[in-house]
């Protein structure tokens, strides 16, 4: 499996990187290790494996969400003292929060003008109203809103939208209804067709977005029938709210990213990605950005600069 020289003990990382790892699936992550390690050393001249080169590989070949089980290995005592302060946020004074938010394509402010009269549909799929994710979507709408557009946000929680059956009748040639199944989805999928931009917002459980977003989603993969009758009316544009309680700013950005290019394929093109992390305060986070007066204004201005885009 190797086959260039390692710097001492390395292997025994690679061992605890991969300790809770069931075997069904350990020699595949222990090889996707060694490999990238050897290709990093190769690109980088060097005939052996270094502590340094390892430690690049093993953040380029893990998810961001498995930062903990790096740590664990790398540095155990950041690893508690990283847990320990996010615990210890549940009791930080309100404001006083290390809550951030990051903004994936942030604009010089041009002068351009804000077009009026656009249809922005939000969606919001944590069960948590007044929650962090609602709070940011509230901030894009009221910016959209000031500037002359009509909004609506839908609570996922509140719509019967029951999962996609898999009957495949949305395959079927001369489809003129989007979905067999009846449900809350029949008046959404209406309003998909007639927004103009739309804004989705879903929280992080268990490294990946939410069940309710996930849910949602695979009922959009009727839109994927290219026999569909009721054609989509041209790529819209599209912009995604994700928050998440671990600290590390870019730890599930792979999930987002996922979500990003599944709206490219249903013919919504994000322009612009606003996340949220350390979402941890006093009564379990619920809506500690609304503490933060600097999150909500990025989050307006970036409601601002996205009807620019329409
Ligand atoms: C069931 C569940 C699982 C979660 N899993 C994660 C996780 O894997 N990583 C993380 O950083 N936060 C996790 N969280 C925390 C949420 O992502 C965080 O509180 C988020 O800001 C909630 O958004 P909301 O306030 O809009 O509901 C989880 C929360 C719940 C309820």
């Amino acid at each position: 499996m190797q086959k260039l020289k390692w710097e001492n003990n390395l292997t025994k990382k690679i061992d605890g990187l991969c300790e809770i790892f069931p075997d069904v699936i350990k020699n595949r992550w222990k090889n996707r290790l060694v490999y990238n390690s050897e290709k990093i050393a190769a690109y980088e001249n060097s005939t052996i494996v270094t502590e340094d080169i390892f430690w690049k590989s093993v953040y380029e070949v893990f998810p961001g969400g498995y930062e903990p089980l790096i740590l664990k290995i790398k540095d155990p005592a950041r690893l508690k003292a990283d847990m320990e302060s996010s615990r210890n946020q549940e009791n930080m004074e309100p404001g006083t929060e290390p809550v951030k938010i990051t903004q994936w394509s942030k604009q010089p402010d041009v002068d351009s003008s804000v077009p009026k009269n656009k249809k922005i549909l939000a969606v919001n799929s944590s069960a948590r109203k007044g929650g962090n994710t609602d709070i940011i979507l509230d901030e894009l709408l009221r910016a959209c809103e000031d500037n002359g557009s009509t909004i609506e946000k839908l609570q996922l929680c509140d719509l019967n939208i029951k999962p996609c059956s898999g009957c495949r009748a949305c395959r079927k040639g001369d489809v003129k209804t989007i979905c067999t199944i009846r449900d809350d989805m029949s008046a959404v999928y209406e309003k998909l067709y007639d927004m103009d931009g739309f804004i989705m917002g879903f929280p992080i459980y268990t490294a990946r977005e939410n069940g309710i977003m996930a849910n949602f989603m695979d009922r959009w993969d009727c839109f994927a029938n290219p026999q569909l009758t009721r054609k989509w009316p041209g790529m819209k544009k599209g912009m995604v709210v994700c928050s998440w309680m671990w600290p590390n700013t870019t730890a599930y950005d792979n999930i987002v990213e996922n979500m990003v290019i599944l709206l490219r394929l249903h013919k919504v093109l994000t322009t612009d990605v606003l996340v949220i992390t350390g979402t941890r305060g006093k009564k379990h986070g619920r809506g500690v950005v609304k503490n933060h007066p600097e999150i909500l204004n990025t989050a307006y201005q970036a409601g601002i600069q996205f009807l620019k885009t329409l």
